[in-house]
């Protein structure tokens, strides 16, 4: 997959604090990328880095295989972003909001509008004044108003702040829809590890101005299922045993004895008998393995998110 973005070394100081602090992070084509960080971390300064709105101290962005230094309007014009709480004329209705949006940037024709209007779910709404919209109503509008140049990058920070939970689902399914019917990439930024977990294929966790990880969301997973770890006297016995008298396929042998079984988590009992009964002796049993937030936990040191 092609690369969209990349930073190298990418740092920005006020005064001696590196609040950016040699970040090195790869957004690639079709990637919702989950940007997560806690309060102050560093989110918001990254995306405006990225959307060229600050100069960085050191480092530079790649952006659609270019360097920005020197092709700063060509590949930003591929760019739309909500970094900034987006203005809206309150008292006009959506549609022309997104009209006189459109003449100031001299944009595409007037047929778009309702084409975008109708991907972010605000067709029936066009006429209604903005200023009437609910807050979940103003995101999509933003969000239409960032997609109105068709941009192959879309750069939201924090979109989901302030909504409620159903909210919160509505403008999840819309950027999954956004990504799966028009190819959009996406790179979001969240402080809350749920929220984020549930919509991005990748996320890179920021703390403290460092990009501690960059971790698909299926390594994620792996690394925070849950198992019985078994000591057994007899490895390859009682791997025979798992598999032909309880049907066990998700498990692997850990060395000196040990075994991690990813089923039957309810039910170590029936393995431990199973096992014994079959002439294999079980000298430990116990459920391991680190919830998601245990994970970012250890990661940031003990510190929360949210
Ligand atoms: N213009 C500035 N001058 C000085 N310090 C700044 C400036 N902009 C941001 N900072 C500092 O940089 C750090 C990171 O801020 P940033 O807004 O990027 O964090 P964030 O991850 O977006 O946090 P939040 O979740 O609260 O939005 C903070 O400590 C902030 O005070
Ligand atoms: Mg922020």
């Amino acid at each position: 997959m092609s690369c969209i973005l990349r930073t190298h070394h990418l740092t920005k100081r006020y005064g001696e604090t590196a609040v950016v602090n040699d970040v090195n992070m790869t957004v690639k084509a079709g990637d919702i990328y989950g940007f997560l960080g806690a309060n102050g971390a560093g989110k918001t300064t990254t995306l405006r880095l990225i959307t060229g709105l600050i100069r960085p101290s050191a480092g530079d962005i790649e952006l659609f295989g270019a360097p920005v230094l020197g092709n700063k309007k060509k590949v930003l014009e591929r760019i739309g972003s909500i970094i900034e709480h987006p203005g809206f004329y309150l008292n006009l209705n959506a549609k022309d909001n997104l009209e006189i949006h459109r003449r100031l940037m001299g944009m595409g024709n007037k047929e778009c509008i309702d084409d975008i209007l109708a991907a972010v779910g605000l067709l029936d709404a066009k006429k209604q004044a903005v200023k009437n919209y609910s807050l979940g109503m103003k995101q999509r509008l933003g969000i239409a108003r960032a997609l109105l140049h068709h941009p192959e990058l879309l750069i939201l920070d924090e979109p989901t702040t302030g909504l409620d939970p159903g909210g919160i689902k509505e403008i999840r399914q819309l950027f999954l829809e956004l990504a799966n019917k028009r190819g959009i990439t996406f790179l979001i930024s969240s402080h809350l590890l749920s929220e984020i977990e549930q919509l991005a294929n990748k996320i890179g966790i920021i703390h403290k101005g460092s990009l501690l990880e960059e971790i698909d969301r299926e390594t994620l997973r792996k690394k925070t299922r849950h198992y019985i770890e078994i000591k057994v006297t007899d490895e390859r016995k009682a791997a025979f045993i798992l598999e032909q008298k309880l049907a066990t396929t998700d498990y692997v042998a850990a060395g000196s004895g040990v075994l991690r079984v990813y089923e039957h988590l309810e039910q170590p009992d029936r393995i431990s008998f199973t096992l014994a009964n079959n002439g294999v002796g079980v000298k430990e049993m116990v459920l391991s393995g680190d919830s998601l937030e245990d994970y970012f936990l250890k990661l940031t040191g003990g510190e929360r998110f949210a």
